[in-house]
Formats: structure tokens, sequence, C-alpha cells
């Protein structure tokens, strides 16, 4: 059987808390796709020395492997500006567009979260899930993340590199952040992270049937 959870939503919403628990409830592989973006902007940073060259993100997205996923830099604030830079570039977009989408359908489930899962990777997913949560929310909580591996973190700087790419993902041409029209929304603002995956596996669970 085929069944995708598609769950989209700006930085630090809680999307990847949510993906993890519904693939361990329901079995379903998981995909991090900014772990995608990620990779590829940290690689292209390291070949040019900071500098984000768009013929090389092209060239370094369409060979992406799986072991670039699992690089240790990937969290840090540098990749996730680098992430959104080269995230705004098309030609990366379409490089990463057939290993998403045939993750998606691959036999016995999966969940992916992004920015575009539901409206451009997987716009028949049987489940579509918007998960947000207010800027300052959001940002206590990368925060409070990124404080474990480096202790000199500020709180005003993570908000600051927040709002700037939500800014970029929201306003690109190509693929940008969006709520897809089918999409339930979850606003994690006032709610524990807990609360808000009863509600996905609640609704994953209806629709299983
Ligand atoms: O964990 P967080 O929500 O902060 O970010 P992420 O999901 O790891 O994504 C990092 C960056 O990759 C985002 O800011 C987007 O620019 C880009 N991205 C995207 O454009 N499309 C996706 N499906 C996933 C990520």
């Amino acid at each position: 059987m085929t069944f995708t959870v598609a769950i989209d939503g700006p930085a630090a919403a809680g999307k990847g808390t949510i993906g993890r628990a519904l693939a361990a409830e329901f079995g379903f592989a998981h995909l991090d796709t900014g772990l995608l973006y990620r990779a590829v902007g940290v690689l292209t940073m390291n070949r040019a020395r900071g500098v984000i060259d768009p013929v090389s993100a092209e060239m370094i997205a369409t060979r992406l492997t799986e072991e670039d996923l699992k690089r240790d830099d990937l969290r840090t604030a540098v990749a996730s500006r680098a992430a959104s830079r080269v995230a705004a570039l098309s030609a990366v977009r379409a490089a990463l567009l057939d290993f998403q989408r045939r993750f998606a359908r691959r036999p016995g489930g999966a969940v992916l979260d992004g920015r575009d899962i539901g409206t451009v990777i997987c716009p028949e997913a049987e489940v579509k899930l918007f998960v947000t949560a207010s800027e300052e929310v959001r940002a206590r909580r990368r925060y409070e993340e990124l404080l474990h591996s480096r202790p000199e973190t500020r709180l005003d700087a993570v908000l600051n590199d927040l709002r700037i790419r939500d800014a970029r993902d929201a306003g690109r041409q190509d693929a940008p952040l969006s709520q897809a029209e089918d999409a339930v929304l979850l606003d994690t603002t006032e709610m524990s992270i807990d609360d808000a995956v009863d509600k996905a596996r609640a609704l994953v669970r209806a629709k299983l049937g």
C-alpha cells in the first residue's frame, strides 16, 4: 500500500518531532527533506569557502547521496542559512524532486516533512498537516536545541535568523512555503508537542480506517 503523510510549516515548528512520532507509530518511513537542502547548502559552501555558487549547488544536488545526509554539521545556524539560500534555486529543487516523490509513494507508507510536500512533492498525500507556532515560541525551541552543542547561542540571533529564513522560504518564486488548501492546521503555540503528536496520530488513524 502507499500512504503519504505530508508535513509542512515554517522553521522550528515541530515538524520533525511529529514526523518521527508518526513514522514510529505506523511503521512508515520518514524523510526530513530539510536535510537534503542543508546538505546541498553545506557542501556548496565548503567547495568555495563560504560562497554559494548556483552552478555548483545544482551539481551537488544532482549527485547527493544518503551518506551526505548523515553529516554531523547539518543542524547548525550556518547550515540553516545555507539551506534556505540553495532552496531558492529552481535547479536545486528540480534535482531533488524525483527522489522525494519516489520516497513519498514507496510501499508501506511514508512521512515527509518540509515546506512544499503537500503542495508540490505530493499533492495527492492522504494526510496533510501544516504545523506552525508563533515566531517567539519557535525561536525559543530552536534556541534550546542549539544550546546543547553551542552554549554561546543567543536567543535574539536565533529569532532573527528564523525571521530571515521564513521570509525567504515564503517569498521565493519556486515552491514557496504555503499551507495546502486541504491541509489541517496544527498551531502549537499553546499546545505541547505531545498534544500535537496525539492530534496528528488521530488524523492518520482516521484516514487509515
Ligand atoms: O528544521 P527547520 O524547520 O529549521 O528547517 P528544515 O526543515 O531543516 O529546512 C531547512 C531549509 O531548507 C528551510 O529553511 C528551507 O529553505 C529549505 N527547505 C525547503 O525549501 N523545502 C523543503 N521541503 C524542506 C526544506
